[in-house]
């Protein structure tokens, strides 16, 4: 973190451009511990830095890191065509900085989705270099047999794969349940494996990635919070 000017800092935070901050500071709008800042050219050290913005509260974050419980019939798109995008479950001021998506799940897949405004962390999480373990739950139309957690095990070719593809894990947890972990993201990839192996997803939900857990973070469909350092560590390799 840095110091900068409180324009500056408004700006980096999202809340629009250069031109309104400057009017949000003057017109009286910002506080810092319940004193009026009306000086936009104030410097300020941004480490530890909390505004009041319009008399809420405000934590400035350099980069932001961010789960969201995705809900069906959300696009992960960043011009979503059929269902509102995801950016709309979160603040306005995320997607003036620039909050993505890491990686995609299909439009009714729910879960958990990672997003950020950090481009190195984005890039480097959703390589395919990195082989970080991501758990779907599939509810599948057809029965799960011991024949498909084999197959999915050993290997399913995709049409447009080189070679096949196999689940790292692959448990069957109901009758129609079957929990898999992939250390892939090809496009529907689940669906698709599932499909090549004569079964049907009938709906599929990310549970964790790496060790991170979704239930482990107490929000509820729809909803998102900030990660910790803690909570960033659990989502290196295994
Ligand atoms: N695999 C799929 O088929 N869909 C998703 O959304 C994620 C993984």
């Amino acid at each position: 973190m840095s110091k900068l000017s409180l324009d500056r800092i408004l700006q980096s935070q999202g809340f629009g451009t250069r031109k309104y901050c400057r009017a949000l500071i003057e017109d009286g709008d910002v506080a810092i511990d319940g004193v009026v800042q009306d000086n936009y050219k104030a410097t300020l050290e941004t480490e530890g830095l909390v505004l009041e913005v319009f008399g809420e509260q405000w934590v400035v974050r350099e980069r932001v890191y961010i789960a969201l419980y995705k809900p069906s019939d959300y696009e992960c798109s960043r011009k979503p065509s059929h269902h509102p995008g995801v950016l709309t479950l979160l603040p306005e001021q995320f997607t003036w900085r620039d909050v993505q998506p890491v990686g995609r799940l299909d439009h009714d897949t729910t879960g958990m989705l990672l997003m950020s405004d950090d481009g190195p962390f984005i890039h480097a999480q959703s390589s395919p270099k990195r082989h970080v373990p991501k758990v779907y739950l599939a509810t599948t139309a057809e029965p799960v047999t011991d024949a498909l957690v084999a197959q999915l095990l050993a290997g399913v070719q995709l049409h447009d794969e080189p070679a096949p593809l196999a689940a790292v894990t692959c448990i069957k947890r109901g009758e129609h349940q079957l929990e898999i972990v992939l250390e892939q993201g090809k496009y529907h990839q689940v669906k698709r494996m599932l499909a090549a192996a004569g079964n049907h997803c009938a709906a599929l939900h990310r549970s964790a990635i790496g060790q991170l857990e979704l239930a482990s973070l107490g929000i509820g469909e729809g909803e998102w919070c900030y990660l910790t350092p803690e909570q960033l560590a659990l989502l290196a390799p295994a």
